[in-house]
């Protein structure tokens, strides 16, 4: 595999549609998400229309132990990423203090703690090549408070803030 960008919440939305656009630049692809059925669909098309290589991890990225299983398959299939791309994110509509806990927790541990946990794998690597890049995909709802979306305008500030930081 050549050119290689992983894509977290590629089965779906805005993450397929980076996918589609890499590989109609002549990339190969690793896409995460959970929806395996969505993600061998994805695979299919992509390999048909484009002839490029599709490798699928079927992953809940909201668990604390996936980031971390993600890099280590990365790196047990002997591959580099040259891309990065944060993309699996999800919001939710409520009061705060109604909302369900899990649900909030679940979107913390994929918006903020899955994502900063990638970057931190990966990150090295890059550092060490000189080469590769991030992009860690956030929201216009980073840059003020979201009222009945609490966390998910809070997460979203986290993304673009610790991503500006990180590239300054
Ligand atoms: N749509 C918008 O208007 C908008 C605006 C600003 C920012 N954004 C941001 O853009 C990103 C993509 O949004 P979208 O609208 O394209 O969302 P979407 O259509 O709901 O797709 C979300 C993707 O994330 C994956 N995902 C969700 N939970 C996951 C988990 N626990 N583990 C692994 N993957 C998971 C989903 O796949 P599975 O369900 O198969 O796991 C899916 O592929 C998000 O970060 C979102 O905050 C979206």
């Amino acid at each position: 595999m050549n050119n290689i960008a992983l894509i977290t919440g590629a089965s779906t939305g805005i993450g397929k549609d980076l996918a589609h656009i890499h590989a109609e630049n002549g990339g190969d692809l690793i896409v995460v998400a959970r929806s395996k059925d969505k993600l061998l669909a994805l695979k299919k098309e992509i390999e048909n229309k484009h002839g490029n290589q599709v490798m699928i991890i079927n992953k809940d990225l909201s668990l604390a132990s996936s980031p971390r299983e993600v890099y280590d398959e990365v790196k047990a299939a002997g591959l580099e990423i040259n891309y990065l791309i944060n993309n699996a994110g999800f919001g939710g509509l409520g009061k705060f203090h109604e909302r369900a806990w899990e649900a909030d927790k679940q979107m913390i541990n994929l918006n903020i703690t899955a994502l900063t946990a990638l970057t931190r794998f990966f990150l090295p690597d890059f550092v060490k090549r000189d080469s590769g890049k991030i992009l860690n995909v956030s929201s216009t709802a980073s840059y003020m408070p979201g009222p009945l979306q609490a966390v998910y305008y809070a997460t979203k500030a986290y993304v673009t803030f610790f991503s500006n930081a990180i590239a300054e």
